[in-house]
C-alpha cells in the first residue's frame, strides 16, 4: 500500500495537536502494515507556488484546443505540479493533515490542491467523458484539529468541504474524517478529552485503512 501524507502545519508536533493525530494515525497504520510505502510531503518544505497565468494556459488551453502548443515558459509553471501529481497518482491513500484556520484550510494547503487538480496531471476532461480520474486514490484520511466545535453541516466549516468536493471531483468518494474539535482552552474545559478521544479515533481509522483491499477484483466491483 502506497500512502502520500501531505502535512500543511508549521507547528512542532509537540505544540500541534493535528500533527499527534498523524503520528498516532500511522503509529497504528504501520504497525499494522510495516509494509505500507510512505511519502511524506511537509508542505513548508516544499512550498507551492501560487496559480499563475502560465500554468493555467499549460494546463488549460489544451483541454479547449488540441493544437495548443504549450511554450517551454507554461512547461516550467508546471514543474511543481507535475512532480507532486507523480507522487500523487502513486498513491493508494491520500492523508492530509492541517489546523483549521479561519475556517478553511491553511493557505498552504489550498495552493497545493490547486496546483494538483490538474487537468491531464491527476484528471482528464472531455465533453464526451466528463471528468477521469488518471490516478488509483482510493481513500482521502484527513486529520484536523480546530478551536472550535462544528456539528455536521454547519456552514462556517469550509474546510471539511473543500476536502470532499475537491478530491470527490476528481473521483474519490471515500473521505474520513478524524477531527479534535474544541481545542481552545478559553472556551472548552474537555479540550483535553476531546484530543484523547481523536487520537482514539485516528488509531480506528488507520485500522480501517490498513483494511482497504487494494487488489485488481476490488477495483472491478467497485467500476460495476
Ligand atoms: C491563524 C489561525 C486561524 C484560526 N482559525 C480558526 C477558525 O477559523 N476556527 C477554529 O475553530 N479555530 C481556528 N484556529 C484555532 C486552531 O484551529 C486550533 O488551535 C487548532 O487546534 C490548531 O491545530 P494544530 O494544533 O494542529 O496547529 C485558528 C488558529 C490560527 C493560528
Amino acid at each position: 500500500m502506497n500512502v502520500l501524507h501531505v502535512c500543511a502545519n508549521p507547528k512542532p508536533t509537540e505544540e500541534s495537536v493535528s500533527k499527534q493525530l498523524a503520528a498516532a494515525f500511522f503509529g497504528k497504520l504501520i504497525e499494522l502494515k510495516p509494509e505500507v510505502e510512505l511519502v511524506n510531503v511537509n508542505l513548508y518544505d516544499e512550498k507551492p507556488p501560487f496559480y499563475s497565468y502560465e500554468l493555467y494556459k499549460a494546463a488549460w488551453y489544451p483541454v479547449f484546443d488540441e493544437n495548443y502548443e504549450v511554450s517551454k515558459v507554461e512547461e516550467l509553471a508546471m514543474n511543481y505540479a507535475s512532480k507532486q501529481a507523480e507522487q500523487f497518482n502513486e498513491a493508494d491513500v491520500l492523508v492530509l493533515t492541517m489546523p483549521m484556520w479561519n475556517f478553511g484550510v491553511p493557505a498552504i494547503m489550498k495552493a497545493w490542491i490547486d496546483q494538483i487538480l490538474c487537468p491531464g496531471l491527476t484528471f482528464s476532461i472531455s465533453k464526451e467523458e466528463g471528468v477521469k480520474p488518471l490516478h488509483k486514490v482510493k481513500s482521502v484520511v484527513l486529520l484536523v484539529s480546530s478551536g472550535g466545535v462544528y456539528k455536521e453541516d454547519d456552514d462556517r466549516d469550509a474546510l471539511t468541504r473543500q476536502v470532499r468536493h475537491s478530491f470527490g471531483f476528481i473521483g474519490v468518494e471515500d473521505v474520513e474524517i478524524v477531527w479534535a474539535e474544541g481545542q481552545n482552552p478559553l472556551f472548552f474545559d474537555n479540550y483535553e478529552e476531546n484530543k484523547a478521544l481523536a487520537i482514539e479515533a485516528a488509531s480506528e481509522i488507520a485500522e480501517d485503512t490498513a483494511e482497504i483491499d487494494l487488489s485488481p477484483a476490488a477495483e472491478e466491483v467497485a467500476a460495476d
